[in-house]
């Protein structure tokens, strides 16, 4: 089991370049197995996550290089429609492959993935809205079993009853080979990276309209084409990076971002007192003056993500006055909680609301992270707080910081990872 320890007290100053984002790549890499010629993906963050979505990729036999964040996908002999659980276990962004496989094999069976530290987060929506689409689905023995029917509904809308993104993406990309048909997604999930999907897709040959709003139009086409594609920057890596600045009373700079994408957090951090700095490509943040404490609600984009918000929370735990985090996306997201308190942070959970009183020092203590974005919310913890952080069962981080220790030690910070897994 993976261990950061953190050093504590430090001041972060400089610039991180930005990696491509792990969650705009992953519904990417799914939605090759519809295309049967070479794809080149670039901007792709070397991540645990990602090697899982290339193994299972290479694994249904697809022929698959990943070298200097370019990916390059070839159709092997045959595809499988197969992806069983021990693979979809790793990563519930696996069960993306379930539509766009049915549609590439004629066919497929995928592990329904199971709950996790955050949430149940179960699959109804994307089974639902594919059923609607007219494929036949059976749920047996752990798998979701997938049939193409002899022919589609030339006219068909499903409305998601919450903005799902994965649920979004899986039935974007599995109705763009719907051959003639025509596909109205409404509550559609507004993320960047379903926009970044859908210009995916388009380049591709798909004929996708409206990412980005509630509403998504997808006139089916015959067949994708190979092409190359730049994944967009990973806003919560960028984000990760800012509030380590912010709660190290720093100055960091983010390059190769999209601003924009970033919105719901700048305004955040301005509402604090933080001296927010935007440019082209590149956000700063200082802090130059006593920060104040906020109410912060994590919503579906455009709203402040769910991703980032036991990063603020720890934020916000070392602001003194009483700040308020709500999560409205996850039923569970706030089990780092514990943990924060252990470094001496006041925070009391009741339903989906953090009540944060804040304290001006937090203090180093061994804790353990749950799940991926709290480990990134107490090892920037751990950068602020008197004395050394030891952060157990850390390796969840890897899934979604590329080159985390390096980057960080480069503006300031003293991080120690055991094993080392970079
Ligand atoms: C994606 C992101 C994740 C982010 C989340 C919300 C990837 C790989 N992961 O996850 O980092 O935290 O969006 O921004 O892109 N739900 C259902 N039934 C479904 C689908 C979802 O009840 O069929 C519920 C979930 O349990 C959750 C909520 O809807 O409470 C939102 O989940 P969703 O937006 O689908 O998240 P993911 O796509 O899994």
């Amino acid at each position: 089991m993976s261990q950061i320890i953190v050093s504590g007290e430090k001041k972060l100053e400089g610039t991180v370049r930005i990696s491509g984002a792990k969650n705009a790549a992953l519904p990417i890499l799914a939605a090759t197995v519809m295309i049967d010629e070479p794809v080149v993906i670039r901007n792709v963050p070397e991540l645990r996550d990602i090697n899982t979505m290339l193994s299972i990729l290479q694994k249904i036999g697809k022929k698959v290089t990943f070298e200097h964040g370019v990916v390059q996908i070839e159709p092997g002999e045959i595809l499988l429609g197969n992806v069983p659980y021990d693979l979809v276990g790793k990563m519930r962004a696996s069960f993306n492959l379930f539509g766009p496989l049915v549609m590439a094999c004629g066919w497929a069976r995928v592990g329904k993935p199971g709950g996790c530290n955050i949430g149940q987060r179960p699959v109804d929506y994307h089974v639902e809205g594919l059923k609607r689409f007219g494929l036949k689905i059976v749920e047996e023995h752990g798998d979701v079993f997938g049939e193409i029917p002899a022919e589609f509904d030339s006219h068909v809308e499903y409305e998601l009853p919450f903005k799902s993104v994965g649920a979004t993406e899986q039935l974007m990309t599995t109705a763009s080979l719907m051959e003639d048909s025509e596909i109205v997604i409404k509550n559609a999930a507004e993320e960047p990276e379903i926009v970044d999907l859908q210009n995916f897709l388009n380049k591709a040959g798909a004929n996708v309209s409206g990412a980005g709003t509630d509403t998504i139009r997808i006139r089916g086409v015959k067949k994708l084409h190979g092409s190359e594609y730049s994944v967009i920057p990973d806003r919560i890596e960028a984000g990760t990076y800012l509030l380590a600045g912010v709660i190290t009373r720093g100055n960091v700079i983010v390059e190769n971002v999209i601003p924009d994408h970033l919105k719901a957090l700048l305004d955040t951090l301005k509402k604090m007192g933080a001296e927010v700095t935007v440019s082209d490509n590149t956000v700063r943040v200082e802090v130059l003056n006593k920060l104040k404490p906020v109410k912060v609600s994590a919503e579906p984009y455009p709203g402040f993500p769910t991703d980032l918000q036991p990063i603020i929370t720890a934020v916000l735990s070392t602001i003194e006055g009483d700040s308020i985090v709500e999560e409205l996306v996850f039923e569970n997201r706030f089990g780092y909680v514990d943990e924060m308190n252990r470094m001496g942070a006041h925070i009391k959970v009741k339903d989906r609301r953090a009540h944060i009183k804040g304290t001006r020092k937090l203090s180093g203590a061994e804790i353990s992270a749950p799940d991926i974005r709290a480990a990134a919310a107490l090892v920037i913890a751990g950068m602020a707080a008197e004395g050394e952080t030891i952060v157990h069962n850390a390796g969840h981080i890897f899934r979604g910081y590329e080159k985390l220790k390096e980057k960080f030690n480069s503006i300031g910070a003293y991080l120690r990872v055991y094993p080392d897994e970079e």
